[in-house]
């Protein structure tokens, strides 16, 4: 595993006074998808938030690309190439599906062709195009908070949790726009508690506990071990 995009030595985050990550160690290997995983409060959407910037970590370095980026604000790393899609979806209720868009885009506005890639993904995006985000439902809010960040090419995603709450036929549009992400050259490192999804579109699993990484590998040889799923998630698998 040469040249990861991105790695984590020793990350130590405290929210408040509270210590939630102990050091957190893993590698996201380039133009490949790592799943971020670990039961409920294992600290993967801190993890997440630490790597964008919006916690700064007490210790340990986070490396793009070969330079440390630890410390960075936000908007400095979205123009180091990484985009974010947060757990809460972070999409302008107030404001149509264009303008959030718009907002999302950091260099230029969009254009047409990368819009009908877009709307080819999410086909609702373009029926509601023009209809304030707000009113949209919640499998098109998570369309758009992906679309956000699929306005411009990134280096690197950070997704948090994208099925939260999705119908099944909305998780496999989806599970498509990600693999077609992927497809385009694009390293993603995602949160995903839905272990069907994770394993279809894992290339790599980073497992967390408390605070750290407690297993790391292919995703492959997670998805063949039960017992270690179960060990080291709980897991109940819901389907073959
Ligand atoms: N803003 C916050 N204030 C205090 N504690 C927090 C905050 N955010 C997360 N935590 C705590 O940090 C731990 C990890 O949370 P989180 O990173 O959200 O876990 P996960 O995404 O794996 O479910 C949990 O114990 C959670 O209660
Ligand atoms: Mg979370």
């Amino acid at each position: 595993m040469s040249d990861p995009i991105l790695s984590l030595r020793g990350v130590k985050t405290d929210i408040a006074q509270y210590h939630i990550l102990h050091g957190v160690d893993f590698d996201v290997p380039r133009g490949e998808v790592t799943m971020l995983l670990g039961r409920n409060g294992a600290g993967k959407t801190t993890t997440l938030r630490t790597i964008m910037g919006l916690w700064t970590p007490r210790a340990g370095e986070i490396i793009l690309d070969g330079a440390r980026v630890d410390g960075l604000t936000p908007a400095r790393l979205a123009r180091k190439g990484i985009g974010f899609v947060p757990e809460d979806m972070g999409i302008f209720a107030d404001l149509s599906v264009e303008e959030n868009l718009r907002l999302a885009a950091l260099s230029a506005p969009p254009t047409p062709e990368r819009l009908e890639w877009i709307f080819g993904a999410f086909p609702a995006l373009k029926t509601f195009y023009h209809s304030p985000a707000g009113t949209l439902s919640g499998g098109q809010k998570q369309m758009l908070s992906v679309a956000r960040a699929m306005i411009e090419d990134r280096a690197l995603y950070l997704i948090d949790e994208p099925s939260k709450g999705l119908a099944p036929a909305i998780v496999a549009t989806l599970a498509r726009a990600l693999k077609d992400l992927k497809a385009r050259g694009a390293s993603i490192l995602m949160v995903e508690q839905n272990f069907s999804l994770a394993r279809a579109l894992g290339d790599n699993a980073a497992v967390m506990d408390d605070g750290r990484i407690v297993w790391a590998g292919t995703m492959a040889e997670l998805a063949r071990d039960t017992a270690l799923q179960e060990r080291l998630m709980g897991l109940k698998m819901e389907s073959a």
